[in-house]
């Protein structure tokens, strides 16, 4: 009887996610967040699980929709556009998950489990899949300086959670980063990898949207 160890966990939560969607799109061609799967804007695969997940979701958009829509307007680069959400999402938040607009298939487990493992004391998850091949760091005239370990790699997707106030610092003096994590583990915080998703792959190219639209018809 009882509750279950997550609701327990989380009693004191409060739990927002950003959606990151005011990107170009520049290696699709477009803006490839606003492309159809199955009827439904890739964008609005990403926020419908956003919103089961979470207490409160707060979009961001390219300026032209975000009136339109009720989201923020983003900003040049992808850190930028997480910073406008960070400015919408109420000040009692707990926990802050950023969550990219261009991954459609994230699951609604897969928001639990990083916000799990920040409920249970880290500073930041983020899911990460194996990598499959092997990396090198390429240094001036495309000469290889080092190969690290393989099996020390993870390839990471999101969404990322975070403790709200050690995402809030890791913005503070406007850094640069792919991801989230980046700005987080640079703050001297802890991130912890959980199991990522192979379906939870990021829309990236056309030939990424037409994988989306097979498996969304369940044909593979
Ligand atoms: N993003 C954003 N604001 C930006 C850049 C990116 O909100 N200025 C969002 C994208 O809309 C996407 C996510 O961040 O949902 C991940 O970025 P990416 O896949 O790189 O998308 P784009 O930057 O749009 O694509 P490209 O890098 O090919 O131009
Ligand atoms: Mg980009």
């Amino acid at each position: 009887m009882g509750m279950n160890t997550v609701s327990r966990q989380r009693v004191g939560e409060k739990i927002w996610t950003i959606v990151v969607a005011a990107g170009s799109g520049s290696r699709f061609g477009s803006p490839k967040q606003f492309s159809l799967i199955n009827e439904r804007r890739v964008v609005d695969w990403a926020v419908e699980t956003a919103r089961l997940a979470s207490d409160g979701v707060v979009v961001v958009l390219p300026a032209d929709q975000a009136t339109r829509e009720g989201g923020v307007v983003g900003g040049a680069t992808r850190s930028a556009s997480v910073r406008s959400g960070l400015a919408a999402v109420p000040n009692d938040a707990t926990i802050i998950c950023v969550h990219d607009a261009a991954r459609p298939f994230a699951s609604e487990f897969l928001f639990d489990e990083v916000i799990d493992a920040v409920c249970a004391g880290a500073d930041g998850a983020v899911p990460g899949l194996p990598v499959v091949d092997t990396i090198k760091f390429v240094g001036e005239n495309n000469v290889v300086v080092s190969t690290p370990n393989r099996r020390d790699l993870v390839a990471v997707q999101t969404p990322q959670a975070f403790r709200a106030k050690t995402l809030r610092q890791a913005h503070a003096h406007n850094p640069e980063g792919t991801d989230d994590s980046t700005l987080v583990e640079n703050n001297g915080f802890r991130v912890v990898v959980v199991n990522g998703d192979p379906l939870n792959r990021k829309i990236t190219t056309p030939e990424d949207l037409n994988w989306a639209r097979t498996i969304s018809r369940g044909e593979v």
